[in-house]
């Protein structure tokens, strides 16, 4: 079947970009995006693009070029189901906060309700591509809900699942890896290789069951994040060694086997997926009895937890063994550069174990609004609403945000920490002047020279 009209349930970090690389690529195709949210659906209509809800470069472009033209954003799901053929379920699959798998399994409320509203609406047969990140064998549910609606449509189910990362999503939607389709239908299947035809190299998009492509998925990000994990590790036993982990991640990258991506050491890794995936998968193991194979992975999430608490663990206790009273400036929050978002960052959690120690903390993202790191730790209910927002505030400026610090942390990766006039922030600092480098992001000799007691990770 030639698909022309295609929906997209979801407008958020995955359905924005994706569909707007679809539209651009595919102008015969009309591509409706629809969420509940009438804020983010408004903020994806300004006319001011620079007010899209999302940040990522090359995408404010690529919605100019496309919106009105055919893709098109709205809160009207009922009607966008209707009337496409092909539906692209791309809402959030966040871990759950209640009841059973509290904490491990996704909460997959979201994707049912989504099902649900397809079967009530749809009237002619429709191709339901799961792009959200979904437990193996969730197909089997939403097959489940649209084969007993009572009517005749026919619903082909396919997975889709979506490897674009933050801060490079365009880049990474117009050059894929690959592009994975899991299904039965070969005919369904098809039609959806045939959208990324349009700029996807036929030998680059992959065929499976759809098993193996809701798997793949989990498992994808349970490798990268492993990685990190792994170089992490080692960070800890360079600094006990005199190696450098800089030179070890290099010496090892250059075997073709290992490979040299993914292999910067960091405070920890953050983002709205690589921890609830793999809490998923080890949650999925469990399921089935499979223990080891649980333990295995959780341990990923176990050492990103103590690279979190031991670089907070390390500025408290160089800085004299209290950080009472002091103030620290953090520099990012977004959980890596080139983006607005900050779910899981490792900035909100260093931010939380110095506030415990009551540190006066002021931080500078180019990208973060003082309400949003608000309420990121809000959200973690150590203490008060009043006490967080009397602890820590954003800072217009870097140099505003590093005046008076006892510390500078660095948080995110962001380029332009590096172009800063660090000679004019020692000035302005408390002395001894600190930074904690959780990115490896400046010269260490540099940094030395202009006076700093300069640390970063494994080295
Ligand atoms: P998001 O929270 O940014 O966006 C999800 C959107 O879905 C929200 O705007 C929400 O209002 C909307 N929504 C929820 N329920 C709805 C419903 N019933 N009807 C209409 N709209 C509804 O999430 P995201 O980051 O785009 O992630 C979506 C999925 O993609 C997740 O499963 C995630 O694991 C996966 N994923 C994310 C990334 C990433 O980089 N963020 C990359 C690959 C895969
Ligand atoms: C990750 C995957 O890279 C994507 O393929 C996947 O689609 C996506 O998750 C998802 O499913 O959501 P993302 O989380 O957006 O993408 O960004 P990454 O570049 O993977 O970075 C994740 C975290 O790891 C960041 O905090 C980053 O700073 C950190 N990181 C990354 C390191 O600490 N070291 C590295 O070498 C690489």
């Amino acid at each position: 079947m030639k698909v022309t009209k295609i929906c997209c349930i979801g407008a958020g970090y995955v359905g924005g970009p994706t569909m707007a690389v679809i539209a651009k690529k595919n102008p015969d195709v009309k591509v409706t995006i629809v969420d509940i949210n009438q804020a983010r659906i408004d903020a994806w209509n300004d006319f001011d693009v620079s007010k899209l809800p999302i940040y990522e470069p090359g995408l404010a472009e690529i919605v100019q070029e496309t919106r009105g033209r055919n893709l098109f954003f709205s809160t009207e799901i009922d009607k966008a189901i209707d009337e496409s053929e092909m539906i692209f379920i791309s809402v959030n699959t966040p871990t759950k906060t209640y009841g059973k798998g509290k904490g491990m399994s996704a909460d997959l409320k979201y994707v049912e309700l989504c099902a649900r509203n397809i079967a009530k609406v749809a009237k002619t047969d429709k191709i339901v591509v799961e792009k959200s990140t979904l437990p193996v064998r969730t197909a089997q549910a939403i097959k489940s809900i649209l084969s007993n609606t009572g009517s005749n449509v026919k619903f082909d189910i396919l997975s889709n699942p979506e490897f674009l990362a933050e801060g490079t999503a365009i880049a990474d939607l117009l050059n894929p890896d690959r592009v994975l389709i899991g299904g039965e239908s070969e005919e369904a299947i098809e039609s959806l290789a045939s959208i990324y035809r349009s700029w996807v190299p036929q030998e680059l998009i992959l065929r499976t069951n759809v098993w193996s492509s809701e798997l793949s998925k989990l498992t994808a990000n349970a490798f990268l994040a492993q990685r990190i994990s792994s170089i992490n590790a080692i960070s800890e036993l360079c600094e006990k060694t005199e190696a450098n982990v800089n030179e070890v991640a290099k010496a090892i990258g250059m075997d073709s086997r290992i490979g040299s991506k993914f292999l910067k050491s960091s405070v920890g890794f953050g983002g709205s997926c690589f921890q609830k995936d793999i809490l998923n998968l080890v949650y999925i193991a469990r399921s089935y009895n499979l223990q080891a194979v649980a333990d295995y992975w959780e341990q990923v999430i176990i050492l990103n937890d103590h690279q979190k608490r031991r670089f907070a663990d390390h500025l408290i206790s160089t800085l004299y063994n209290t950080v009472s009273g002091k103030k620290i400036g953090l520099l990012g929050w977004a959980f890596k550069k080139d983006t607005n978002d900050t779910r899981e960052s490792a900035a909100i959690y260093v931010a939380d174990y110095l506030l415990n120690e009551q540190a006066n903390i002021a931080v500078f993202d180019p990208k973060v609004s003082n309400e949003k790191m608000l309420s990121d730790l809000n959200y973690l209910n150590t203490r008060s609403e009043e006490e967080n927002s009397k602890l820590i505030h954003a800072a217009e400026t870097p140099y505003e945000a590093l005046k008076d610090a006892h510390a500078v942390a660095i948080m995110t990766e962001w380029d332009e920490f590096k172009t800063y006039d660090w000679r004019k922030i020692y000035t302005n600092m408390k002395r001894p002047a600190f930074i904690f480098d959780g990115r490896n992001l400046l010269d260490k000799s540099e940094m030395e020279k202009i006076g700093f007691e300069y640390f970063s990770i494994g080295q």
